[in-house]
């Protein structure tokens, strides 16, 4: 939710911002606006509501706005609607001090009237402009220099935020600070960087940061140096990033999402190869111990969205393998259930982005409750993967489009090698059980790539049903699970209404919905429970709905005589079916969405790492 970019440095710092939102688009897109510092100019800032384009375009690349310092922003709205004067970056009442923010200030109203009646005048009505006065009076009223008013400040702000700071009066710095919402800082030659996430840093710099909670960075040309929340300086660590650049465009792709479906099989290579040897999983420093793996009594899958799904995919797979039961909880319930969570509980948190708000929460929650947590994240030096007690990374690769794709399938493969991995602790799987399933995931790249290949068969589908205005997904067990993040792609990008149910419920109230011509994806790649999803297909038929199937090779000709189409997947081990699964739909909503003229990579309303309650 919201990008952050800043620059201070000898290069023209506008164009630099721009190219830096560029990348951060995909964290909110309503409005966009920089804040750049030139001495014959002083502070200027412009700011326009849509898309980062509409600003571009307004700046000429960042080619009329001279400045060698700012910061830039890309908004997705929280408080108050996204207009020009809402935009970020928001100034104090003089204009001599510009603020950048991602996250929420709670107690803004309360602050606002505290300024308020001291006389200082509110131009927008986001909490953010709160900020920016709240510094200048602190300036102004206690007499202060800028990072000693931030300071104070800090104090009084309560929420989550990501702030960057410029100030006309010390305007060879900026300050960021950071409260549960990332933050990176770049070390260039030369110059400093400031961005919400290494991809809009990684053209200038390897070399970057990741900011504690409360901590301040003051950046300058010639360094940065950080704070901890008394003020007192601090040694960064310096990390290296090391992703191919590539790997965050779009590289002759029309949209990211299809690069990132297309780019699967070697996600899951990436992400499966190291981890296994000798038919055994390994994982490198783990630091949760066979001990404690023993004594664990229950198991919390805790995420939101695809991440979920992963988690209600997982439910299926541990439970069957481990013998332990496993709840899956909404990371946004999770906190306000009262949990059922002890020492004897491992709470595993899935997140992609590792910034989610709600994940993060629950992720405390549990620890609180005494929990240990094994995190699955793709991004690292994230949030989530700091506050782990351990955490394996999924190695999916910078991720840009919003409807996550490589995120999900890699998030797959690494609960179900946890999975195995436990399973040998417990002794609730054999040694050569386990090297048959390693050895098919090995399998499962290239079995891919076949799915892939299919893609026109899929498109053709999507050909004949991209005008329909509601569908369901039906499936049993892992293919229900498997239904529910068909059905989210489906309508995140599509904006067709769609719902997944788990196929015994249709008769239970759903089926009245079904009416002539309506779609039913019917998931049956399930084996053992082939013939009741054979059973459902007959019953949405007889309604006259028009079902589109899914199901293994051996299972297809069989499926065709009662589907009106049927797409197959290779044969593979029942564990792995979603892994495999999940590509047509992936597909099928990505074709349907093109066909409908949306805007894939950005569907309206959302953003990809949602660091907002
Ligand atoms: C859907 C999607 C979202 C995310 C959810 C959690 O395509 O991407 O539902 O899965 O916002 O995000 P992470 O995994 O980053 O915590």
């Amino acid at each position: 939710m919201c990008g952050i970019v800043g620059y201070v440095g000898n290069e023209q710092a506008a164009p630099l911002l721009l190219e830096g939102l560029s990348k951060l688009e995909y964290r909110g897109y309503d409005s966009a606006g920089v804040a750049v510092y030139d001495p014959s100019t002083g502070l200027s800032v412009h700011k326009a509501k849509g898309r980062l384009a509409v600003l571009d375009k307004m700046l000429d690349g960042g080619r009329s706005v001279p400045g060698r310092v700012g910061v830039g922003h890309t908004r997705w709205a929280t408080h108050g609607a996204p207009s020009d004067v809402n935009s970020h970056p928001q100034i104090s009442r003089s204009g001599r001090i510009a603020v950048v923010h991602n996250g929420i200030i709670e107690n803004y109203a309360e602050l606002k009237d505290f300024l308020q009646g001291q006389g200082v005048p509110f131009t927008s009505e986001t909490d953010t402009e709160v900020v920016a006065q709240l510094v200048e009076y602190f300036c102004e009223h206690d007499g202060v220099d800028i990072l000693e008013a931030v300071g104070r400040c800090l104090r009084r702000i309560e929420g989550a935020y990501a702030l960057g700071i410029l100030c006309a009066d010390a305007p060879d710095q900026i300050i960021a600070v950071r409260k549960d919402s990332p933050l990176i800082l770049g070390y260039g030659d030369g110059c400093s960087f400031l961005a919400s996430d290494v991809t809009a840093l990684i053209r200038h710099t390897r070399r970057v940061g990741y900011m504690d909670d409360g901590e301040v960075a003051v950046l300058t040309k010639d360094g940065i140096q950080c704070y901890n929340h008394l003020m007192q300086p601090v040694e960064k660590e310096i990390s290296y990033v090391d992703w191919e650049i590539d790997a965050a465009e779009k590289g002759g792709y029309e949209h990211f999402m299809f690069k990132e479906i297309m780019e699967q099989p070697q996600a899951i290579r990436r992400a499966v190869g190291p981890r296994i040897r000798d038919g055994e999983v390994f994982f490198e420093d783990f630091a949760l111990s066979d001990d404690y793996l023993r004594q664990v009594k229950k198991i919390y899958i805790v995420a939101c969205g695809s991440s979920y799904h992963v988690g209600m995919v997982g439910k299926y797979n541990l439970e069957r393998i481990l013998r332990v039961p496993v709840e899956v909880a909404l990371a946004s319930e999770f906190r306000y259930m009262d949990p059922i969570v002890d020492g004897a509980t491992l709470v595993i948190v899935i997140s992609q982005s590792g910034e989610t708000l709600d994940t993060m929460a629950a992720l405390r929650e549990a620890k609180r409750l005494g929990a240990k947590i094994l995190s699955l994240v793709n991004v690292v030096g994230s949030s989530i993967a700091r506050e782990s007690d351990q955490v394996l990374y999924t190695w999916a690769g910078p991720e840009i489009a919003v409807a996550t794709t490589k995120g999900y399938s890699t998030q797959l493969v690494v609960l179900d090698l946890f999975g195995l991995h436990m399973a040998r602790v417990l002794g609730t799987i054999d040694a050569e059980t386990c090297r048959a399933i390693l050895e098919e995931m090995l399998r499962l790249p290239e079995k891919m790539e076949a799915v892939l290949e299919n893609k026109d068969a899929i498109q053709y589908y999507a050909s004949q049903y991209f005008n329909h205005n509601s569908v369901f997904f039906i499936g049993r067990n892992v293919d229900y699970a498997m239904g529910l993040e068909g059905s989210l792609k489906l309508k995140e990008i599509s904006y067709i209404h769609s719902e997944a149910y788990a196929s015994g419920e249709l008769k239970h109230g759903t089926i009245s919905l079904i009416e002539e011509g309506t779609l039913v994806v019917a998931l049956g790649t399930y084996a053992r429970l082939f013939d009741k999803a054979m059973s459902n297909i007959v019953e949405v038929k007889a309604r006259g709905g028009d079902v589109l199937a899914l199901t293994t090779e051996d299972h297809g000709q069989e499926m065709a005589k009662v589907a009106n189409g049927v797409v197959t997947i290779p044969n593979t081990h029942p564990m792995l079916l979603p892994s495999l699964g999940v590509v047509p739909l992936q597909l099928f909503a990505y074709y349907v969405a093109l066909m409908r003229g949306c805007d894939i990579d950005k569907p309206r309303n959302l953003a990809k790492s949602v660091t907002v309650e």
